[in-house]
C-alpha cells in the first residue's frame, strides 16, 4: 500500500508525480490504451445488496403518503400507496421494511391483498411480500412505526432550542427510510411523491418537497415532490417552526428563538445557488431552503431535496462554517440529480460534492480559502486512513454484509475529492468544468455506478484529450496514490511558522492571532501535539479563551487536545458541550479522547449515560462502540 506521509507541521501535500508526468505519458498512446482497458464499461447487472425488494421486476414509480404524526405514542401511522410498474409480469411485489407493523394491504383502492412478512435481518430488516395481479396498479399499505424505528428522532421540548414544543425529524440515508415507510429502499430506484401529513395543533410539518411557510389551522399539510428522487431523500420534520425568506428562492426554517441568528448566518445562500449554477448548470429543484434542526441531529447536514437539514452547530455568528451549506447545495447536482446506483458507489455522491463545495467556496471566498478547506480535508483523510482496514480505503467498495453507514468515511469524501482534483489538474480546469456540466446534464434524474462513470470519463474527457491517469489505483486500491495533488495555502504556512516558533520557545507572544479566521485556528489547534503540556494549555486558554469559544469546530478540537494533554480547565464546558451537541463528527473524537485513559473512560461512560437521551440512534451506536458498551 502506498501512503503519503506528511510531516505534522506542513501544509504541503507531497506528490511524486504531477500533471507533467501525465502529459509525458500521454505521448505514449499504447500506454493510454492499456490503462483504459481497465475501464471498458461493465455490462454486469447492477446489484444493490442492501435491499430485499424486487424493484427490477416490479417497481414503485410514485408514492402517496397519508400520515399522522403522534407525539404521545412517538409513532407515525398511516397509509402509503405505491403506484407500480410491473415490468416482468411479476406475481408478487417485495418491499423493504424494518421495525414496522403492517395492518393490511389493499390493491387498486379496494381489494384486500395477501401479504407476508419475511424473517427479520438485523442489517436489512424484513421483506414485505404482497401478492399482486396483472391489473394491479396501486398497492396501499396500512402501517405504523414502532419505538425501534431507526429513522425517527423524537425530541421532548427540553431537547429543543425553544423548549416549548416537542420535535421530530427523519433521517433516511443510507438505508433507514424503510424503517418509517415500507418501500423499495434502493438508491437505484427513483420515485415521485405526494403526502398529507397531520400533526398536532401549533406545529408545522416540512418535507423534501414544496413546503408551507406558515402554520396551517387544519394541521394537515399537503406536499408534492414532482421531480424523481431516490427514496433515501424522503424526509419529514415536525415542530414549532418559523420560516424566513432570504431571497426569491432561498429561505430558512428554524425554531422561533433561532430564526434571526440562522437567517443572519445563512443570508448568502442565494449567492451560493447562483454561483453553483454558473459552474455546473441550472438548479433543478426550484427552491433551496434550509431547516436548522435541534442540536441532537447527528450529522452536519443532509441534502434532502428542496430542504437541506442542518445542524445548529454551523451557526457560529461569523458565517465561518457555511461551507457546509455549499456542500449540501452541491448535492442538488451530485447525489440528488445524479445518484450513486448502490452504496458501493457512495464516493460518486460525496467525492463530487466535496469537489463542487470547494469550487463554490473558491468562487465566493477565493482560492486560498478553498485550499485551506482542502488541506483540513486532507488531514481528516490521513487520520481516517490510519484507522481503516485496507478494504475500506478504496473508493469503490464492496459492502455486502456491512451497514453502508459504517463505510461512509473520509475516503469517499476526501480521497474522492483529491481524485477529481487530480483529473482537473491533468486536463485543465476549463475542460474539466465543461465535462462536469455535461455529465450532470446527460445523467440528470438517473443513477450511476463507478464503472459507468469511469467509462464516461474515459470516453468524454481522457481519450479525447490524450491523457492517462492511474485510475484503477485510485479507485480499487487502498491508501493514497503517490500522485495525489499538492496543496499549499499561504495563510496556513504563516500559522505553521508561528506554531513552530511557539513550540520552541513556549512563548505565547509569538502568536499573532488577531486576524486568524476559524480555519487558521483549526489548523493551529490540530497541530498541537504532546509536546504542549497541560500547564501550557492553561496559559493558552487564559489568553485566547478557547474553552468558551462559541464556535463548535474550534471548541471541539480544543476540548480534544485538552483531554489528551490532561488539561482539566475544560471539564465543565466539555460536559455542557457533550450534553448539548449530538453531532457524531464531534462526539466521536471527544469520546475517543476520553476513552484513551482508564479514568477518562470512566468519565466518558458517566457523561454518556447522562446525555444519551439527547443523542440520535446513529451517534449512540458509534459511542457505545468507543466506550466498550456494545
Ligand atoms: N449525505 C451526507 C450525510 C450522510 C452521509 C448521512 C452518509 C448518512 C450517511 C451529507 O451530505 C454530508 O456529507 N454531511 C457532512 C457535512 C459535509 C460538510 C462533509 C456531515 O454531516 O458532517
Ligand atoms: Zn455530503
Amino acid at each position: 500500500m502506498k501512503k503519503v506521509i506528511i510531516p505534522i507541521l506542513t501544509s504541503l501535500i507531497f506528490a511524486s508525480c504531477n500533471s507533467k508526468t501525465a502529459e509525458n505519458t500521454s505521448e505514449n498512446n499504447s500506454e493510454i490504451n492499456d490503462e483504459n482497458a481497465v475501464l471498458t464499461p461493465n455490462t454486469k447487472e447492477i446489484m444493490d445488496t442492501h435491499t430485499l425488494s424486487n424493484y427490477k421486476e416490479v417497481a414503485t414509480k410514485h408514492l402517496d403518503l397519508d400520515l399522522t404524526v403522534d407525539f404521545e405514542t412517538k409513532s407515525i401511522k398511516g397509509i402509503v400507496t405505491h403506484t407500480i410498474k410491473n415490468k416482468t409480469n411479476a406475481k408478487q411485489i417485495v418491499f423493504d421494511s424494518k421495525y414496522l407493523v403492517v395492518d393490511k394491504v389493499v390493491l387498486n383502492g379496494s381489494e384486500a391483498a395477501t401479504f407476508k412478512l419475511g424473517e427479520f435481518d438485523e442489517l436489512l430488516g424484513t421483506s414485505l411480500t404482497v401478492d399482486i395481479k396483472e391489473n394491479t396498479e396501486t398497492v396501499a399499505i396500512h402501517y405504523k412505526t414502532t419505538q425501534k424505528t431507526e429513522a425517527l428522532d423524537w425530541l421532548v421540548a427540553e431537547q429543543t432550542a425553544n423548549k416549548t414544543s416537542p420535535f421530530m425529524y427523519t433521517q433516511g440515508q443510507s438505508i433507514f427510510t424503510r424503517s418509517w415507510i415500507p418501500l423499495q429502499d434502493s438508491p437505484e430506484l427513483r420515485i415521485t411523491y405526494t403526502a398529507n401529513v397531520t400533526v398536532p395543533k401549533g406545529m408545522i410539518a416540512v418535507m423534501s418537497a414544496n413546503n408551507p411557510v406558515e402554520l396551517n389551522e387544519s394541521s394537515t399539510y399537503y406536499f408534492e415532490m414532482k421531480q424523481s428522487i431516490p427514496c433515501y431523500l424522503l424526509a419529514l420534520a415536525v415542530g414549532e417552526l418559523e420560516f424566513k425568506a432570504l431571497d426569491e428562492r432561498t429561505g430558512v426554517y428554524a425554531e422561533p428563538s433561532m430564526l434571526t441568528s440562522c437567517a443572519e448566518e445563512l443570508v448568502d445562500m442565494g449567492k451560493m445557488v447562483n454561483v453553483a449554477e454558473e459552474l455546473y448548470g441550472p438548479y433543478q429543484w426550484e427552491r433551496f431552503d434550509v431547516i436548522v434542526l435541534p442540536p441532537s441531529f447527528p450529522f452536519g447536514g443532509m441534502e434532502n431535496p428542496r430542504l437541506t437539514f442542518a445542524t445548529p452547530t454551523i451557526i457560529a455568528g461569523d458565517k465561518s462554517l457555511v461551507s457546509l451549506i455549499a456542500h449540501e447545495l452541491a448535492h442538488s447536482w451530485s447525489g440528488n440529480l445524479v445518484t450513486n446506483a448502490t452504496w458501493n458507489d457512495f464516493w460518486l455522491n460525496e467525492g463530487f460534492t466535496v469537489y463542487f463545495e470547494r469550487r463554490i467556496m473558491e468562487a465566493l471566498e477565493g482560492k486560498d480559502y478553498a485550499d485551506m478547506l482542502a488541506i483540513l480535508g486532507f488531514q481528516d483523510l490521513e487520520r481516517t486512513l490510519n484507522e481503516l482496514t485496507p478494504e475500506f480505503q478504496k473508493l469503490r467498495l464492496n459492502l455486502k454484509g456491512f451497514h453502508p453507514d459504517d463505510a461512509m468515511t473520509d475516503v469517499a469524501y476526501e480521497k474522492g475529492y483529491f481524485f477529481l482534483r487530480l483529473i482537473e489538474e491533468t486536463v485543465g480546469r476549463d475542460k474539466f468544468d465543461a465535462f462536469l456540466k455535461q455529465y450532470f446534464e446527460s445523467h440528470k434524474f438517473q443513477t450511476i455506478t463507478t464503472d459507468q462513470f469511469l467509462a464516461y470519463l474515459n470516453k468524454e474527457l481522457l481519450i479525447p484529450n490524450n491523457k492517462s491517469i492511474n485510475i484503477s489505483e485510485w479507485v480499487d486500491e487502498p491508501g493514497l496514490p503517490a500522485n495525489c495533488p499538492t496543496i499549499e495555502a499561504k495563510r496556513f504556512i504563516a500559522v505553521e511558522k508561528q506554531l513552530e516558533q511557539y513550540k520552541k520557545d513556549k512563548d505565547l507572544a509569538v502568536l499573532e492571532t488577531k486576524d486568524w479566521s476559524t480555519h487558521e485556528w483549526l489548523h493551529f489547534l490540530r497541530d498541537l501535539d504532546s509536546t504542549v503540556s497541560a500547564q501550557e494549555m492553561e496559559k493558552m486558554d487564559k489568553r485566547f479563551m478557547l474553552t468558551n469559544s462559541g464556535n463548535s469546530e474550534i471548541a471541539a478540537i480544543w476540548f480534544e487536545k485538552s483531554i489528551y494533554a490532561g488539561y482539566h480547565g475544560i471539564d465543565e464546558q466539555l460536559e455542557a458541550f457533550l450534553k448539548r451537541v449530538g453531532r457524531r463528527k464531534f462526539l466521536k473524537p471527544l469520546y475517543e479522547a476520553l476513552a484513551s485513559t482508564p479514568e477518562g473512560l470512566e468519565t466518558g461512560r458517566v457523561i454518556f449515560k447522562k446525555y444519551k437521551k439527547n443523542y440520535h440512534y446513529v451517534s449512540i451506536n458509534t459511542i457505545e462502540g468507543i466506550l466498550g458498551l456494545k
